[in-house]
């Protein structure tokens, strides 16, 4: 523990996407994902810039953001990226003192700590780079009782947006780099966080007859926070990973894994409002069982859902994935019940990068 004693994280704050058309993504993740609108920044309230709205389902909080103007840093960054996760931000008891150790410990400055005010309160805030055009927000909202930020508007939720589908917090974030580059990052996330590798995967865990990757998992001492990175491997054809480095234009975020109290409520009431997920083998059903021994869900829903299922020493997990949430094939969303498990389903990935390559074949990139 004594390790990331210099960098205390109380939680995930926000993950806030740069996106081309925030008033109609938002639309899906309201009445899709289940997620309440809150809080609204606009030209109307002070941001003359941008459209920004705020969105949660039990403690995630997502903010969906666009640009107004062509030369808009918004703009040029949807532009250039598609739709794609900007800030990952965090909670900390003491944004100064974060944003100091983040800078002296080699991390770039993006914005300096500022306490901004309104009527509801004060917020500290200040932002280091990371990966890619990606950024880590640092929070202190422990003063402010408003809904989001000064410049925000509450909004009551929507009448029509669709209800809640259980989804409760976020579990993990995961970034793409570059060939050759996971160790760097790795050793960003330790040096700048204190973090841990709790987790490593090599091309020979994870690799399937055409493509390979690498996966380190970085976590805090509290183990709320968990960052895993990939990087390409060498296979046959063209890695996944490649595929999102070259339509992303760069490294960002490939996955956002969000929990569920009820996955198989969830995955029904996703489907049943036309979220599309990654297909699994009718095969894969056929030794699960045998493999992840006895759990508290009926195997049958799985089956019929496509769910996956893992177990590591500390319990077992379920877990699926979202087919790509634009048209480039770049973020996709998991959603994970855990049962004890505290690992990844690395049972799952073969099956799973399997499932991605014949999504990647269809687009004409493996
Ligand atoms: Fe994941």
């Amino acid at each position: 523990m004594a390790d990331t004693d210099f960098m205390p994280l109380d939680g995930w704050d926000h993950i806030e996407l740069w996106v081309g058309n925030a008033k109609q993504a938002t639309f899906w993740y309201e009445h899709a994902l289940g997620f309440d609108r809150v809080a609204y920044g606009g030209p109307e309230t002070g941001l003359r810039d941008r459209a920004s709205y705020v969105l949660e389902q039990g403690e995630i909080r997502l903010v969906l953001t666009s640009g107004l103007r062509s030369d808009s840093e918004i703009v040029r960054f949807a532009a250039k990226h598609g739709d794609a996760a900007k800030d990952v931000a965090l909670q900390v008891p003491d944004v100064s003192a974060a944003y100091r150790t983040a800078v002296e410990r080699g991390a770039r400055s993006v914005a300096e700590p500022r306490w901004e005010e309104d009527e509801h309160g004060r917020v500290e805030l200040a932002t280091i780079a990371t990966y890619g055009e990606n950024v880590h927000t640092f929070v202190n909202r422990a003063d402010y009782a408003g809904p989001y930020l000064p410049g925000f508007v509450s909004l009551s939720p929507n009448g029509h947006a669709g209800d809640d589908v259980g989804l409760i917090a976020i579990d993990h974030v995961v970034g793409n780099v570059e060939l050759g580059k996971m160790n760097e990052w790795v050793e960003f996330y330790e040096r700048v966080f204190g973090m841990t590798n709790i987790v490593h995967f090599g091309d020979d865990q994870i690799q399937t007859e055409y493509s390979a990757l690498m996966s380190k998992v970085m976590a805090d001492g509290a183990g709320k926070i968990k960052f895993p990175i990939n990087e390409p491997a060498e296979g046959k054809r063209k890695s996944q990973i490649d595929e999102y480095l070259e339509f992303s234009e760069g490294p960002g975020v490939q996955h956002i894994a969000l929990q569920s109290s009820s996955i198989v409520q969830t995955i029904e009431t996703l489907k049943g409002r036309g979220v599309i997920f990654l297909d699994t083998p009718e095969t894969y059903y056929d030794d699960v069982q045998g493999r992840v021994g006895e759990i508290d869900e009926d195997y049958d829903d799985l089956k019929r859902l496509r769910i996956l299922a893992d177990r590591d020493e500390d319990g077992y997990l379920l877990q699926i994935f979202t087919k790509t949430a634009q048209d480039r094939p770049t973020l996709f969303f998991e959603v994970i019940e855990r049962h004890g498990a505290t690992t990844f389903g690395e049972g799952n990935f073969k099956a799973l990068f399997e499932s991605i390559e014949r999504e990647q074949a269809l687009r004409g990139n493996l």
